[in-house]
């Protein structure tokens, strides 16, 4: 079992602690820029909370920082973790950006969402691990094999296209619900109308490819149904921007079927 001490307090850490601590690992210590967030998580995880990068206990095996990606390097380059294993959670970040916190650096990219307050489930996520050496990548597999079934070394340009794709997929996904559920209420519908076709949907993805699920008035070239929706956006001009440019998009990637 490993020593880990944990950098950062936010979903990520909060997720990983909790399920690294399950799987029977010791956390040493949690870092954040704010005291009270530290203790918080710190108390949850029957660690210690810490406020100096510089004075990091240097018994823990592991440090993994798991704070915002802009801010990886700046802290980074505030720890010193000689003969330790650094790495970081961020699915875009290269590993390069923790060189000077110690010699054995790399990557653990969950590639799954977390949150603070539901626990994650990691045993059939995947999680993509780097380490700039065998024995770094090694220890890191075998802390990820902990928790999850499903680990994968990795290239860095591998990484940061299944965060891209991730991105497409989940994220901006999520905010197309967000948009159809604010349409919804203000008409005083209910986004729940939406949730059997969104499951189907999922169900379908499982047995085809995204690409010959695609239907609608874009790829129709429905235009005046288009039109009309249009209309209904009144007032939304920003969705109306949206509307067109990804039907747009739809239209361009089927144009050979016109
Ligand atoms: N959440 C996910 O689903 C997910 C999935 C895969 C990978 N990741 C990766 O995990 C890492 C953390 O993401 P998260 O989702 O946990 O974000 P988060 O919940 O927003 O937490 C961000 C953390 O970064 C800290 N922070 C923000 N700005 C900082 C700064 N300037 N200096 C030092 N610390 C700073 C915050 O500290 P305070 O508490 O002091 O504000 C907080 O501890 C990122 O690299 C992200 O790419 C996240």
């Amino acid at each position: 079992m490993a020593k880990v001490t944990l950098i950062g307090s936010g979903k990520a850490a909060s997720a990983l602690g909790k399920a690294l601590r399950a799987a029977g690992h010791e956390i040493i210590e949690v870092w954040s820029r704010h005291p009270n967030n530290a203790e918080a998580l710190a108390g949850i995880l029957k660690a210690r909370p810490v406020q100096d990068l510089r004075s990091l206990d240097p018994v823990a095996d592991v440090f993994l920082i798991a704070v915002k990606d802009d801010a990886i390097e700046a802290v980074a380059a505030q720890m010193q973790a000689a003969g330790r294993i650094v790495a970081h959670c961020s699915g875009i970040k290269s590993a390069l950006l923790l060189k000077s916190a110690s010699e054995n650096y790399g990557v653990f990219y969950p590639f799954v969402s977390m949150t603070k307050d539901a626990d994650t489930d990691f045993s059939s996520a995947l999680l993509m691990i780097e380490g700039i050496n065998a024995a770094t990548a090694e220890a890191l597999f075998a802390l990820a094999g902990s928790i999850s079934h499903h680990v994968k070394r990795v290239e860095e340009a591998q990484r940061q296209s299944l965060h891209l794709a991730a991105v497409f997929a989940h994220n901006f996904t999520n905010h197309m619900y967000t948009v159809a559920a604010q349409l919804l209420a203000e008409k005083s519908l209910s986004f729940d109308a939406l949730k059997p076709l969104i499951a189907a949907h999922h169900a379908a993805l499982q047995r085809s490819e995204p690409v010959s699920l695609q239907t609608g008035p874009a790829i129709r070239h429905d235009h005046s149904t288009i039109e009309v929706h249009l209309q209904l956006l009144h007032g939304h001009e920003d969705l109306k921007k949206l509307y067109e440019l990804l039907t747009g998009s739809i239209q361009q990637w089927h144009k050979d079927k016109q």
